[in-house]
């Protein structure tokens, strides 16, 4: 009877702290042995001439999420996670999307109910609070922590998902007690508003102008305003999607100065920017993401970025819709940029563009893709060691990349179902050939193998966010702070 249940022999391991020859035992779902001449397994996979990559954890990913507008995600979890899987990801972090009026629990249940319907990879809730009244703070969300829903997302902007100062507040203090992190979407809303007018006054319509009508100043300012937020009541912070280099500078202050925040870049703030958006009629339209693409000097900065450590994971913000009247095109052909949906696919490429344009073209190196595509989600989400890591113990997910094979990206419907790719026209070199999900084969030769329902929920903690239940903010403490303050 042999030891193992499956060997993979001859690869080279890559963690985000080494990279060296070894061979790696799975026994059930779990990683059981590493190193050099290990026992036999029940099946034996030749990795000669490939790198072994922990699964990728994309911890930013719209999934059969329905938008403020009342618009639907092009995908739903099976093709959303099976389009996940083919890129080499084997863990993702979607949202359970609250909108006003809506009861959290009954949120969260719907989204469980569609991915154990559709989900082919293992996944986690964010969840999105854009109506934090008192009985979701103080009555729904305690048990929903319980459960293991670890992180919250709020939004600065967009007109019906906006939360307040103050509202933030009370998010980021009920956080806190419940020991989960807290994600922003960090943009200033009266700039975007005020922009967007001045703008669509002036006749600039195209998709283009959607860059312009979403300031730079504007993700400075948010950034800025969300961290003093979170030092009032200290609540550990995540920066989502951070576009900008002075964006970016603002967090590496703020880390400097011993703030609890962290920073996260997308596969296309670091590839794609803001003249991609400038073509004819509305195909720009392709290319419009919230924050916007920006400056090839942008690109630069946020690279350097994430050299140093200011920002620390890079997700796709797959936010998949259609050109057509289901998804972009829904107000017309004469749409303008304000009316036109936000958002492109990204989970199957944000590892094969990232290692292209990183491992591949000798930037950074594979330590630093490993970790801030699996090892550092996996850590900030709570989900450390089992997901992100080669080592014993942790799940069994591993994708046996080809460091040489050049892929072209061909315009067209890929394996989600946004019917095109915003990364068509380049070639990229290093392909994940097969991918395995706690311990089965779930992709071998570009083929998907994963039934739809077969990933798993994963209960978390907040990660650094998981503080001991209760404690209060050292600021909003009455004996300490504002009761001093208010003595006569
Ligand atoms: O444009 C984008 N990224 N749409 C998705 C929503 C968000 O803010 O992340
Ligand atoms: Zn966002
Ligand atoms: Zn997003």
């Amino acid at each position: 009877m042999p030891e193992h249940d499956l060997v993979i022999r001859g690869g080279t391991v890559a963690t985000a702290t080494g990279v060296y020859p070894a061979d790696v035992a799975i026994r059930g779902e779990r990683i059981a042995a590493i190193g050099a001449g290990l026992a036999p397994g029940r099946t034996e996979l030749d990795a000669t001439g490939r790198l072994l990559l922990p699964g990728g954890v994309d911890s930013h990913c719209h999934i059969e999420q329905l938008a403020a507008s009342g618009l639907m995600n092009a995908d739903d979890f099976a093709s959303a996670t099976g389009s996940a899987a083919l890129g080499g990801t084997t863990t993702v972090i979607p949202f359970a999307a609250q909108h006003v009026g809506m009861s959290l629990t009954r949120v969260v249940e719907e989204y469980h109910a569609a991915a154990e319907r559709g989900a082919m990879v293992d996944y986690a809730f964010h969840m999105i609070l854009c109506d934090p009244r008192p009985e979701i703070l103080h009555e729904e969300l305690p048990p929903l922590a319980r459960a293991g829903h670890g992180s919250l997302k709020v939004f600065l902007t967009y007109d019906r998902l906006r939360v307040e100062d103050a509202q933030f507040l009370d998010v980021l203090e009920a956080a806190r007690l419940h020991g989960q992190m807290v994600c922003v979407h960090a943009e200033n809303h009266g700039m975007i508003t005020w922009m967007g007018k001045r703008l669509l006054a002036g006749g600039y319509r195209a998709p283009r102008y959607h860059v312009p009508s979403h300031p730079r100043l504007g993700e400075i300012e948010a950034i800025g305003r969300a961290i003093a937020c979170a030092a009032l009541v200290d609540q550990p912070l995540m920066i989502f999607h951070v576009s900008t280099a002075e964006g970016a500078g603002v967090i590496h202050r703020a880390r400097g100065e011993g703030r609890k925040v962290w920073g996260e870049t997308c596969t296309q703030y670091l590839t794609l920017g803001a003249r991609d958006l400038d073509r004819p009629g509305l195909e720009g339209a392709m290319w419009m993401c919230s924050p916007p693409l920006r400056e090839p000097a942008d690109q630069e900065a946020l690279w350097w970025a994430l050299e140093i450590g200011a920002l620390q994971t890079v997700s796709s913000d797959h936010a998949p819709y259609r050109m057509d009247a289901s998804g972009k095109l829904a107000k017309g052909e004469n749409a303008h940029f304000k009316e036109i949906a936000n958002g492109m696919p990204g989970l199957e490429l944000r590892l094969p563009v990232l290692f292209d344009a990183m491992v591949s073209r000798g930037r950074l190196g594979l330590e630093k893709f490993v970790e801030l595509t699996a090892t550092a989600p996996a850590r900030l989400y709570g989900l450390h060691a089992r997901k992100g890591s080669i080592v014993i113990g942790a799940d069994a997910d591993l994708a046996l990349w080809n460091p040489d094979r050049l892929v072209e990206i061909v315009q067209g419907p890929r394996h989600d179902r946004a019917g095109y790719t915003p990364y068509a026209g380049r070639t990229v070199r290093g392909w994940p050939e097969i991918v395995l999900r706690r311990g089965q084969v779930i992709v071998a030769d570009g083929a998907l193998q994963a039934p739809s329902g077969s990933g798993r929920f994963l209960p978390r903690t907040g990660g650094p966010a998981a503080a001991p239940l209760g404690r209060p903010a050292p600021e909003l403490d009455p004996a300490r702070n504002f009761g001093a303050q208010l003595r006569p």
